[in-house]
């Protein structure tokens, strides 16, 4: 049983109940979003052989800063980054490094910055270089993944719905789907309920109401689903080393369907290899 509150009169903690927003946060979570595909955007021409995971960064840090926001991931949980980099077999969750960039690499930057203290999470993937054919084409996978589950968002609609249409396209790509990490709800938290698993079956898990705020990003790898946690405490990587991508963007529930707060402003938000 799921019980949806007021997000204007709700405590500001996980109480376990969704949270509905209204116009304003819709507003607020625009901007932020926006904030994070612009970051994202100028990051492009940074992502090249010889670069550094900490350069990427430092460079999160200075434009979130610079534009009135905060990462969110610094000094969350013990995290000491501004952003996640997650390279090749890495799932999610890399810690940036001094280790420089090389060539046909994948790499997946994620950002969350505060603005205004709304939460606006987007990551995906980047080439570093020549990419190898078997990664370009598990980028389009996980990007049209991700894209197949925010299409079926609409009041009505279930968790499980999202998770479905995601997890049928992927195993039909021969790809699998990563179970131990999921989409979440965000707005004024940065995780908050509900989960958004990326998998499942339609009509399963609660149903989506207007007002509704959460992430879609589906983990994808070539090989099994499987992930262990490395001795750092967060970096996740596939158990088989085989490669795994991800994309994520930050949704609203709408009267009539849904909002990405988090589209690039560039329309750099998808594989360049995409046609
Ligand atoms: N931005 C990640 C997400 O999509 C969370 C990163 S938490 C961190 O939910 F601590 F690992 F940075
Ligand atoms: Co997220
Ligand atoms: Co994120």
């Amino acid at each position: 049983m799921v019980t949806y509150v007021d997000a204007a009169t709700a405590p500001l903690k996980n109480t376990g109940h969704v949270r509905l927003y209204g116009r304003d946060a819709f507003v607020g979570m625009h901007r932020a979003g926006r904030l994070a595909a612009e970051c994202l955007d100028a990051l492009t021409p940074l992502v090249q052989p010889g670069v550094t995971t900490d350069e990427i960064d430092a460079f999160v840090y200075d434009f979130g800063v610079s534009h009135g926001a905060l990462p969110a991931t610094l000094h969350y949980r013990g995290y000491r980054k501004s952003t996640c980099t997650s390279i090749n077999h890495v799932v999610c969750h890399g810690i940036p490094n001094d280790k420089p960039m090389r060539d046909g690499d994948i790499v997946n930057i994620d950002v969350t910055f505060i603005l205004d203290g709304w939460h606006g999470d987007s990551s995906r993937m980047y080439g570093v270089g020549q990419l190898r054919r078997a990664a370009e084409r598990l980028l389009e996978v996980t990007y049209e993944s991700m894209m197949r589950g925010i299409a079926v968002i609409r009041p009505g609609a279930t968790t499980g719905d999202i998770g479905a249409a995601i997890q049928t396209y992927v195993e039909a790509e021969r790809c699998s789907v990563v179970r131990d990490f999921c989409g979440h709800g965000v707005g004024r938290l940065f995780h908050d309920t509900p989960n958004i698993l990326h998998y499942g079956r339609p009509g399963e898990g609660i149903e989506l109401r207007p007002g509704m705020i959460f992430t879609v990003e589906p983990m994808v790898n070539l090989g099994r689903p499987h992930v262990k946690i490395l001795s750092d405490g967060w970096t996740a990587v596939t158990r088989d080393r085989s490669l795994s991508a991800q994309y994520e963007h930050t949704v609203g529930v709408t009267e009539s369907g849904h909002e990405i707060f988090t589209l690039s402003p560039a329309g750099l938000d998808r594989p360049r290899s995409a046609g």
